[in-house]
């Protein structure tokens, strides 16, 4: 809360963006890399230069997506599925194969890594092991010539503008008169006097270095630097270990230089992936709370990717979930949650994963299964009319089953697990008569065991209906 606070009175120096709309547009982007070649394989090399086609492997299909400027968007999906690929391409770390990318009203596809503003975490944290935690942080402002100007301008320096204004003066009157002329057009004045400022800053840090540390002058650069540093490092507290190198850090302190130095820079868009799959469960969900306060305090657009859904779900605003390479289905964690578009996003959203239980329809309203059957609820009869006689999968989630009777509209079920956790308590069998395993949460205080039938009672409400062929899901009406 401390940091919130001091994030709220130092917000002048930090204030993202610089006032710059920063959405982040995806348009059906494509990236495919050359298929890795196993040298020692002859034959199968002369067959892949022969079918140019499949010489190179597809990541990404089809990616369209927008981002709101400010938003915490969230990209999840199973290792592999090319999360860390699409970063890499708005990072420019990558080449698009197709599509566009734009950030703000800036088309980025061709600019190089540096000219696009956008800052990266990455899980190895990725800091210069030589170089002080403080250094680390002032790396990449140092390398920021065009922002370190802008902050030049900011500050409001009156005694350096009043010697700059004298030198300028006495500068211009030693010209020629033509060139005086020309000097007087203010854009030009205004450059030299920028560019002397610079001159008179840095001529007198050299020649006050060798003073004691109170009366050296520091160039204007590095004290906005300095301000800067000092104010993320408190935010992040970290300001006690500024002059540490990164092997004296513990992992969590690493992890918050990295985005330290992520935040210093101010970007127009945050980048991070998966930065936190290298610290232990309990400094894990502690920082998940931070970054997202944080990025709410700081406004700057996110983009995060993670393969955890439970991260996905309790930090984003909105979350993009991918699978092999293309978008499943984009939005609002509990949208995901309650209204999955297909069974992929049914399954990985959720935990422990839905059950899903292959059905045959009988119009209107009809479930069979040789161990149960049950009426759809309103809604649904207007859906299934299609898939008369047809079969589908029936998903329920494990917190929608309960304990109940013997009924032929409920599941029977033979325990093979079961885990009490002392608030609740889940239990694990097979679907008697099937190889169809179930899980259900149910009340703590229920004794069940293991080899026990039991009947579980399903809340209608709140069953799912996917095409088995497709895996889509089918949506009732209303
Ligand atoms: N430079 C590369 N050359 C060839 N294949 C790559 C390269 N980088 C990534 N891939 C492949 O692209 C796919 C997606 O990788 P990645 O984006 O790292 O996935 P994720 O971050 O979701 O785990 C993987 O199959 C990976 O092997
Ligand atoms: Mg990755």
């Amino acid at each position: 809360m401390a940091s919130l606070l001091l994030l709220q009175t130092c917000g002048w120096i930090l204030e993202a963006g610089e006032g710059a709309v920063a959405n982040v547009e995806f348009e059906n982007v494509y990236k495919s890399f050359p298929a890795r070649q196993n040298k020692k394989d002859k034959a199968a090399q002369a067959q892949l230069e022969n079918t140019k086609q499949s010489s190179r492997v597809s990541v990404l299909r089809r990616i369209n997506l927008s981002i709101e400027d400010g938003e915490f968007m969230v990209l999840v999906g199973p290792s592999g599925c090319g999360k860390s690929t699409l970063l890499r391409l708005i990072a420019g770390l990558e080449e698009l194969t197709g599509g566009n990318i734009r950030v703000g009203d800036r088309l980025i596809n061709q600019l190089p890594p540096k000219a696009r503003d956008i800052a990266m975490v990455f899980q190895s944290y990725a800091l210069y092991p030589h170089l002080t935690v403080y250094n680390n942080l002032a790396f990449g402002l140092r390398r920021m010539p065009s922002k370190q100007e802008g902050l030049l301008e900011q500050k409001d320096n009156a005694d350096a503008a009043e010697l700059a204004e004298q030198i300028t003066d006495a500068v211009t009157q030693s010209l020629p008169r033509s060139m005086q002329y020309e000097l007087e057009q203010e854009r030009q004045a205004n450059a030299l006097r920028q560019a002397l400022l610079g001159w008179a800053d840095r001529t007198l840090a050299a020649a006050t270095r060798s003073l004691p540390k109170p009366l050296r002058h520091k160039p204007e650069q590095e004290q906005e630097i300095e301000a800067r540093i000092r104010t993320v490092a408190e935010m992040l507290q970290i300001d006690h270990l500024l002059n540490r190198l990164p092997k004296e850090l513990s992992g969590g302190q690493k992890q918050r230089v990295a985005l330290g130095r992520a935040i210093a820079r101010n970007p127009q868009v945050f980048l991070m992936d998966e930065p936190l799959s290298n610290l232990d469960a309990k400094l894990r969900a502690e920082t998940r709370a931070q970054i997202v306060s944080l990025q709410r305090q700081l406004g700057t657009t996110t983009i995060y990717v993670t393969h955890d859904q439970v991260e996905a779900m309790t930090m984003g605003q909105r979350i993009a979930v991918m699978a092999e390479g293309e978008i499943q289905q984009v939005g609002a964690p509990l949208e995901l949650y309650n209204r999955p578009a297909n069974r992929f996003v049914a399954g990985f959203i959720g935990s422990p994963p839905m059950n899903f239980i292959p059905v045959t329809i009988q119009a209107p309203a009809l479930v069979l299964h040789e161990q149960f059957r049950f009426t759809l609820p309103d809604g649904w009869p207007g859906a299934v009319a299609s898939h008369d006689r047809g079969e589908l999968l029936l998903g329920i989630r494990p917190e929608h089953l309960q304990l109940g009777p013997a009924a032929t509209k409920n599941l029977p079920m033979r325990v093979e697990q079961v885990e009490a956790l002392g608030s609740e308590t889940f239990v694990v069998g097979k679907l008697l008569g099937t190889e169809v395993t179930l899980q259900a949460r149910v009340e703590a205080d229920k004794p069940v065991t293991i080899g026990d039938e039991v009947w579980l009672s399903m809340r209608l409400e709140k069953l799912h209906l996917f095409d088995p062929a497709t895996g889509l899901a089918i949506v009732p009406e209303g």
